[in-house]
């Protein structure tokens, strides 16, 4: 049974600007609130990361990839994923793995730990996991992709997610195929990155590929790939016509993206830049939840990067984002954030970028490549 639903659509004009109104998003018996949803990301969306996010305007979060490996279920790191205490709904917990039985226990476990959704990963180019063939490496064999979407279909009553790439290589680009079977077999939407396997984060995403799944599939589409502004947002849903937009590495540092992009799709208007202060604030509560989640320490390590994304492009934070990786405690690290806050703060009332650091995006790429 196919649970796509779509309200009617009003589409109405302000000026130039076209707004498509109450086209809704239902994953199972999920609505979402919007079409905004977090991409997964190994090291990145975490408990405390996904749900600043659905506070700060998100739909959807996809938690990072959990293994399907059930040797490793006792492990801190996999408890620690599987931990949703107090998480917004609906909780999507993504499985990672290239064995169908394996993939089908891991998705029962993770149900009875809290799941609502199971998300497949079959979009990952990290050669930890495409070494041992899971991850996008999955998208070279069709029958296998049969049987996992199968198994873990099968294994738990709850809505079965997929999210993959545009294929394995630029010439062989098998998203349609792999996206109409995995519809077939009852996967309830599905996330697509607009690359193929091979291209990881090289390159641009492109669309195309994504805009002709959407018109060979009913189930929701959720379009991904360098989306890092609303206008980026409302150009790739009008142009793929896809249901949602996933979004990635512009969400880190700055997930108050969310609420920016939602404004824009809702009005055709941008928000002012967040007050220095509220981020100020944002940030802490996000350390503070950083601490509690991982304890002092590597807490404290795990917030380094968040510091480092939030303040790239801020005025006088490369200094600051040296400084920061030298400091061993929690007060320390509190410290030295209270302090450029408030030089910051001295400045201009709103978040000002004087610098949109162009190795941001190559360093989170190897990141992801790494994870
Ligand atoms: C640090 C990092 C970790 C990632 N981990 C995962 C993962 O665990 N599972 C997955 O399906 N994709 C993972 N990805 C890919 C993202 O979900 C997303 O498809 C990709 O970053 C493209 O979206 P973007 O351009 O909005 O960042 C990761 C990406 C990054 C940057």
């Amino acid at each position: 049974m196919i649970f796509w639903f779509s309200q009617t659509s009003i589409a109405y004009k302000i000026g130039s600007f076209r707004i498509k109104e109450n086209q809704l998003v239902q994953i199972g018996n999920h609505i979402l609130k919007n079409n905004l949803v977090v991409a997964p990301m190994a090291g990145v969306t975490d408990r405390p990361f996904r749900q600043l996010c659905k506070k700060m305007g998100a739909g959807l979060a996809v938690s990072e990839m959990v293994t399907s490996n059930s040797l490793l279920y006792g492990s801190e790191k996999t408890k620690r994923r599987a931990n949703h205490e107090g998480e917004v709904n609906p909780i999507s917990v993504q499985i990672a793995g290239a064995d169908p039985k394996m993939m089908a226990e891991a998705a029962k476990h993770n149900v009875d730990n809290g799941a609502q959704i199971i998300d497949i990963n079959m979009g990952c180019p990290a050669k930890k996991i495409c070494n041992v063939m899971a991850g996008s490496a999955l998208l070279k064999d069709e029958p296998l992709v049969s049987q996992i979407l199968k198994a873990v279909v099968s294994a738990v009553d709850v809505p079965v997610t997929l999210k993959i790439r545009t294929g394995w290589d630029k010439q062989n680009r098998n998203a349609i195929t792999i996206a109409k079977m995995a519809e077939d077999i009852g996967i309830q939407a599905l996330a697509m990155h607009g690359r193929t396997r091979a291209c990881a984060y090289m390159g641009e995403a492109e669309y195309d590929t994504i805009a002709a799944v959407k018109q060979a599939i009913n189930i929701p589409l959720i379009a991904n790939g360098d989306i890092t502004t609303p206008e980026k947002a409302k150009y790739v849903l009008d142009y793929t016509g896809a249901d949602a937009v996933m979004i990635g590495r512009a969400a880190q540092g700055r997930p108050w993206i969310f609420r920016e992009i939602d404004h824009y799709l809702k009005t055709g208007e941008h928000l002012l830049a967040p007050t220095v202060d509220e981020i100020h604030t944002v940030m802490l509560e996000h350390l503070h939840d950083l601490y509690d989640f991982y304890g002092d320490l590597t807490g404290m390590r795990m917030a380094r990067k968040h510091i480092s994304w939030y303040t790239k492009g801020l005025a006088g934070s490369a200094q600051f984002r040296h400084t920061m990786n030298t400091l061993q405690t929690i007060e320390l690290q509190l410290q030295a954030i209270n302090d450029f806050f408030a030089e910051l703060k001295a400045k201009n009332d709103r978040l000002v970028y004087i610098d949109n650091d162009a190795d941001g995006a190559e360093s989170n790429a190897s990141e992801a490549l790494a994870a």
